[in-house]
């Protein structure tokens, strides 16, 4: 039985962000867990990688790598830790994390607050290794030189990633989005291959869902060119669809609920623009194993979530595999890999 009804009244009780750096202090403080058995038909590679469950943590929950193994623990089939930037730095002031209860949505303006890639570094080489670990690098706000940031990051990170994510899809970093257009991205690109180191981890690349036509065309031959691994379909969106919540006009980027429709969209665009030819992974407001299903029938290989854990506790990672597995039992299926681009 899932504790998280309990204590959520108390959580909910506290501002977003005290009840969020309280849940990763009792989190830090549990004794660690075995890794859980999942339903051997949820078992996929994507990327050369081995994935126990499609069902993952999305970047924003442990942006230090403070509890990584505590939540595979809790039943996600990967975590991914970040976004984390080269330096340290305070991000935006607060307020800067709203629950939108009534909408079940969030609006964070975090600005990536983080303790540095040398800090999470330390950390993760002091861990066993086990399960699949992502490790998100994004662009220090202050930078000269952002394109540096991000090779930084993959020389820094590399020893302790399963797999890397190139984050150039946050809303709060002034400017880090332009990253996404044209030049700059094949730019980027290119550095980053550059970059990685012989054997180094599979690198993904993470967009915004606030794209205009051809923009997914571009994205996808720009990944492809320069051997970016899968595409994370997507980050939170600055649109606003219509909200009922008091804090719906908060400035920074929306998840949960609200967010599903488009980023299914987005999904959608990405599966046409590539045939399937890179592994797409989904994110934004999946909450329950249809979504979850929705997802992967529209062309994702996995799916990842941070805002429906919010409402519903960590319990829900492991509803959504049982889901997903009795789904694929119902269907005829015998591994998750025959369900991805099925629809
Ligand atoms: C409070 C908060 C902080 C986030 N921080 C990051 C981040 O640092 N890097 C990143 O790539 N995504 C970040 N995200 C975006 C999530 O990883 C995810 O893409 C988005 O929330 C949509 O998924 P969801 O609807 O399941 O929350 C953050 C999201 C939230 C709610």
């Amino acid at each position: 039985m899932s504790l998280y009804p309990l204590l959520r009244p108390f959580a909910f009780a506290l501002d977003a962000e005290t009840a969020h750096r309280a849940t990763i202090a009792a989190l830090s403080l549990a004794p660690r867990l075995p890794l859980p058995s999942f339903a051997p038909a949820l078992t996929s590679q994507v990327a050369g990688l081995r994935f126990p469950s499609p069902v993952g943590l999305a970047a924003g929950f442990d942006k230090d790598a403070e509890v990584p193994d505590a939540m595979m623990g809790l039943g996600f089939g990967f975590v991914e830790v970040g976004t984390l930037t080269p330096r340290p730095q305070a991000g935006n002031p607060k307020p800067r994390l709203f629950r939108l209860k009534e909408d079940r949505a969030v609006i964070n303006r975090m600005g990536f607050n983080n303790g540095g890639q040398a800090a999470a570094l330390n950390r993760l080489q002091k861990r066993e290794r086990r399960g699949v670990l992502g490790v998100n690098i994004g662009a220090n706000k202050d930078s000269a030189d952002r394109i540096a940031d991000y090779v930084a990051g993959v020389s820094t990170m590399s020893p302790v990633a399963d797999y890397l994510t190139v984050n150039i899809s946050s809303p709060n970093t002034p400017g880090l989005r332009n990253l996404q257009a044209g030049g700059e991205l094949v730019e980027l690109l290119q550095a980053v291959r550059e970059a990685r180191p012989p054997n180094g981890p599979p690198v993904f690349l993470k967009v915004a869902p606030d794209l205009e036509v051809g923009d997914h065309d571009r994205i996808v031959r720009a990944a492809s060119d320069n051997g970016i691994d899968a595409l994370i379909v997507a980050n939170t969106t600055v649109s606003r669809p219509p909200l009922i919540s008091s804090q719906r006009d908060e400035l920074g980027g929306l998840s949960g609920r609200p967010l599903k429709q488009l980023a299914l969209e987005q999904l959608r665009l990405f599966r046409s623009a590539s045939g399937g030819s890179i592994p797409l992974i989904a994110v934004g407001g999946i909450e329950n194993a249809d979504d979850a299903w929705d997802r992967i029938a529209a062309g994702a290989s996995l799916v990842q979530l941070y805002s429906a854990m919010v409402y519903e506790g960590p319990g829900i990672a492991r509803q959504i595999a049982d889901g997903l597995a009795r789904r694929l039992s119902q269907s005829g299926m015998s591994n998750i890999v025959e369900a991805v681009g099925s629809r």
